[in-house]
């Protein structure tokens, strides 16, 4: 099969040296990268920006802002099986970008945000879609509600919700605990392990999932 997975964080630039981001370290989202190399698929990895090396074997794209990792991901739609978004896409932009560094001494900015566009919901959009679209929900309280949510309003086969308030879990860390929503009202919860481990039960549940289809 052929998986395409997002990863990291994306980074809004406000000038030439201040950006909006968030704590994503991709570790999640290569770990499915690599969990799906590891068990013999194609893999397309679209990444923010991140400490970590590509995942060897896959197809690396590389990208900054939510509009670059948006169309770097419907560029590379051909072939997909299995799409897995994991990327800590920002929601917000800034409205304008300020070509020159703004300075302190001209006092404390007002940055207007916009929305950036969704890339999950843009693909649980597309009427061609035969891949099979799971995303995941970053939540810090109502996790099921909050995933249920997602899952029907972005049109996803599943949304894989991680609690990022627990400490040691969600951003950055090496565990990770997750529970897998469906639109049957079905769910799979895989408890604490460490990403590695989950990424290859993901993978596997996926895949499954796929192949039914
Ligand atoms: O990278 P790590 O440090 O290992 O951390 C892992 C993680 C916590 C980032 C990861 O497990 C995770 O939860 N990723 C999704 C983070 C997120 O943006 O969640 P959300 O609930 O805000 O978004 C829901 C879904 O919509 C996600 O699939 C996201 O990729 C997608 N989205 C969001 C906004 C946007 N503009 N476009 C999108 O596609």
């Amino acid at each position: 099969m052929k998986f395409l997975v997002t990863a990291g964080p994306t980074r809004e630039p406000i000038d030439p040296v201040r950006y909006i981001s968030n704590r994503s370290s991709g570790k999640m989202g290569y770990a499915l990268a690599q969990a799906a190399l590891d068990a013999g698929h194609e893999v397309v990895l679209v990444s923010g920006p991140v400490a970590l090396a590509a995942p060897h074997g896959a197809q690396f794209v590389l990208m900054m802002t939510a509009d670059e990792m948006h169309d770097a991901v419907h560029a590379h739609l051909a072939g997909v099986d299995v799409a897995v978004l994991c990327a800590a896409v920002a929601d917000f932009k800034p409205a304008t970008y300020a070509p020159r560094k703004m300075k302190k001494r001209d006092g404390a900015p007002i940055i207007e945000l916009v929305p950036t566009r969704d890339i999950l919901a843009s693909l649980g959009a597309l009427r061609s879609k035969n891949f099979l679209l799971a995303g995941f929900a970053a939540e810090t309280d109502d996790l099921e509600k909050n995933a249920r949510e997602k899952l029907a309003k972005k049109q996803c086969d599943a949304v894989i919700a991680n609690d990022v308030s627990t400490p040691g879990l969600g951003f950055e860390s090496d565990e990770n605990a997750l529970t897998i929503f469906l639109p049957d009202h079905s769910s799979r919860v895989l408890p604490r392990a460490s990403k590695h481990d989950l990424a290859k039960a993901v993978v596997k549940i996926l895949c499954a999932m796929q192949q039914k289809r």
